[in-house]
């Protein structure tokens, strides 16, 4: 980063809220919709009811509204709500601001969904604990927690320590990343330049933490899910040494 810049430094998902669906979004949301239809399909899952925890801007919530479901989702960040809450109309998603570790639905439901990364961005074992712990409280008993996970394999791949210069929905963006792999967590630096038109960049900081499959599993089988699935997100077949993305399917 060119030091003689002045820059701002602000929440993650706050200036990239609006860039998000066109970077990552829409093609997260494709291939989430293409694996949700074919986890339905093998799990017969019920989808009537459904938790979007950490849903950023709504695409999945939207989604599974549009087909009739009824909608409880929520995220961290103000600026994510706001896109998600701008997009959805008529009001089929009830959007609200909550920490994915401490949801409170007004009533349990049959899936909760937490897609693309979500759960890679909590940094200590206990919020993985508490988001599990939260999950399963948010289920009806034989309803079903669907949520992926990068794998440190994806994570070490795409820090790379290289700058990435672009441009994309009129800004001219910096992309960062780099990988600690000691603690096992990649740091994704986004620089928006002359993010508010008076000279100075934006800069956010999002980072993602890899966890151990085997102890994701037994957090969860600890937090009460009777059983779990770990597929590779990439055509639900077997994890690999080479997977890139877990998609965990636990039953309640
Ligand atoms: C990569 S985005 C994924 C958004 C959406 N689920 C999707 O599939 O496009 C990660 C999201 O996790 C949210 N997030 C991070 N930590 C959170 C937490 N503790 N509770 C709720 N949301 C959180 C961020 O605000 C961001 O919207």
């Amino acid at each position: 980063m060119n030091g003689e810049r002045r820059t701002h430094s602000q929440a993650a998902y706050s200036a990239s809220a609006a860039v998000y669906n066109a970077l990552v979004g829409y093609y997260a949301f494709d291939h989430w919709r293409e694996n949700l239809e074919r986890l339905e399909r093998r799990y017969h899952l019920d989808t009537s009811c459904v938790v979007d925890a950490a849903c950023g801007t709504g695409l999945a919530a939207m989604y599974l509204a549009g087909r009739g479901a009824e909608v409880f989702a929520s995220d961290l960040s103000p600026h994510m709500l706001k896109e998600a809450a701008g997009a959805c109309k008529g009001g089929r998603v009830r959007f609200q601001r909550q920490d994915m570790r401490y949801l409170y639905p007004p009533r349990r439901v049959t899936m909760l969904n937490c897609a693309t990364d979500a759960m890679n961005h909590l940094m200590r074992e206990a919020d993985i604990r508490r988001a599990l712990s939260s999950f399963h409280a948010a289920l009806i008993p034989g309803g079903y927690a669907v949520f992926d996970m990068n794998t440190s394999w994806q994570l070490r791949e795409g820090g790379d320590n290289a700058p990435w210069d672009f441009q994309a929905c009129g800004r001219r963006m910096r992309w960062l990343s780099c990988w600690d792999e000691g603690r096992g967590i990649s740091t994704l630096t986004l620089v928006f330049r002359d993010g508010r038109g008076d000279g100075e960049d934006i800069v956010e900081t999002h980072r993602e933490r890899a966890y151990d499959t085997g102890w994701v599993v037994e957090e969860l089988a600890r937090s009460g899910f009777s059983h779990t699935d770990v597929l590779d997100a990439a055509g639900l077949g077997k994890v690999s040494d080479r997977t890139r993305r877990l998609l965990f399917v636990a039953r309640a």
